[in-house]
């Protein structure tokens, strides 16, 4: 990324370019450093938000865009004891990559090479691919998070997740039939909606108006799933009118989750000095007797790193023994970086939207 542009789809045409770089000097490394070959890139939002300068993390063009990847260990400084040459990893997006500060930020996955350091290394989980390693820790501890730490969600309870085709949208599918919840997952397309059903969600609700192609009211068939009652957990990643409408098809003392706000992409800067779209009616919140927790995954920990050793050990622990499995619908290949970002933000995934760096092993 040479430049930020007000668009992400001008920033991606114009200012993202491919480009010959010498590899990593191991000389020039610390000790403690490793050179990752890296094999699989996620294509996520978060890459989207930052090439227009929205996002809350400010970082300076140029950069490696690619918060999270997977690869093998091509290089090891002298004091590294976590990892060996040849194994196969994930790195963590929260201690190196463009979603860091310092000197690790500049090595994103769009890249043959990049070098962290070995706190940021992770061993493969057993049975995952590349493309799922690249797909796992942000996504499933974004879900950890909204779900299980702040919105305590408990079997036999039964959650609306929107967004559920989406990468933290998935993930939230599986980890609340992990801890045994009922889903009722929403989207506007009945085929990502039949993926998601065959990913473990008990009902799905498609929330498009075919005529008018905005939202159309579902909150009757949620009260329906749910014997009249509504739901105890909303998980929203989508924000604009759907928050109202959940909010509308929950249970009184309901826990209602601002997990992000996909519909509304801009609004961190105002969208040009347009009225916020993300206001929560407080008419409902203070007669349903509702509990609207935000949750910002990485800025908690950063608040206070305890929050992130247990979901760490958690999510580690369910891949390696095969209880989690990220899903990933589409891969694409070095050279066509521009679709596959193009892809992610048209919504066109399900789950994962992968960038397959090189197809050695
Ligand atoms: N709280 C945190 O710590 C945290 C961490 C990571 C991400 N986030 C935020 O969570 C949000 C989702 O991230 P993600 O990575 O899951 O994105 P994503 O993979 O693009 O998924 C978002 C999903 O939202 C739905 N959507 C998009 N635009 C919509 C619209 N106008 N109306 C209704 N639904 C719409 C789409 O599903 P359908 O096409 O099927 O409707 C899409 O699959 C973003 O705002 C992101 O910044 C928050």
């Amino acid at each position: 990324m040479t430049a930020f542009s007000e668009h992400p789809q001008d920033a991606i045409s114009k200012h993202m370019k491919r480009r010959e770089v010498s590899v990593p000097d191991v000389n020039a490394l610390k000790s403690t450093d490793v050179v990752v070959a890296i094999r699989s890139s996620a294509v996520g939002w978060v890459d989207l938000l930052m090439t227009s300068g929205l996002y809350q993390h400010s970082l300076q063009p140029p950069y490696t865009p690619g918060l999270e990847y997977s690869g093998v260990v091509e290089w090891v400084g002298s004091d590294v004891t976590q990892t060996s040459v040849g194994e196969k990893v994930i790195v963590d997006a929260f201690v190196s990559g463009p979603r860091t500060s310092g000197d690790y930020q500049k090595y994103g996955g769009f890249a043959s090479y990049a070098v962290a350091p070995q706190e940021a290394i992770h061993a493969m989980p057993k049975g995952f691919s590349f493309d799922q390693g690249c797909h796992f820790l942000g996504n499933y501890e974004t879900a950890y998070h909204c779900l299980i730490a702040c919105g305590e969600l408990k079997a036999g309870e039964t959650v609306l997740i929107h967004g559920a085709s989406g990468s933290t949208g998935l993930a939230a599918v599986h980890l609340a039939k992990l801890v045994g919840a009922t889903v009722i997952a929403t989207g506007r397309s009945e085929e990502k909606l039949a993926v998601v059903k065959e990913q473990g969600a008990d009902h799905v609700i498609h929330t498009k108006d075919p005529e008018t192609g905005g939202l159309r009211s579902f909150r009757k068939e949620v009260k329906a799933l749910t014997g009249g009652r509504g739901v105890d957990v909303v998980y929203d990643p989508v924000g604009g009118p759907i928050s109202e409408e959940s909010m509308r098809s929950m249970c009184f003392g309901g826990r209602f989750l601002v997990v992000g706000w996909a519909s509304t992409p801009f609004v961190a800067k105002g969208e040009k000095g347009k009225a916020n779209p993300n206001q929560l009616p407080t008419n409902l919140i203070m007669m349903k007797g509702l509990k609207v927790l935000g949750c910002p995954a990485v800025i908690s920990a950063q608040k206070d790193p305890s929050i992130r050793v247990k979901r760490l050990q958690d999510l580690l622990a369910w891949a390696g023994e095969g209880n989690i499995q990220p899903y990933v619908s589409d891969v694409f290949s070095f050279e066509d970086y521009r679709e596959a970002l193009l892809h992610k933000w048209r919504s066109k995934s399900v789950g994962g939207c992968v960038l397959r760096v090189s197809t050695d092993v």
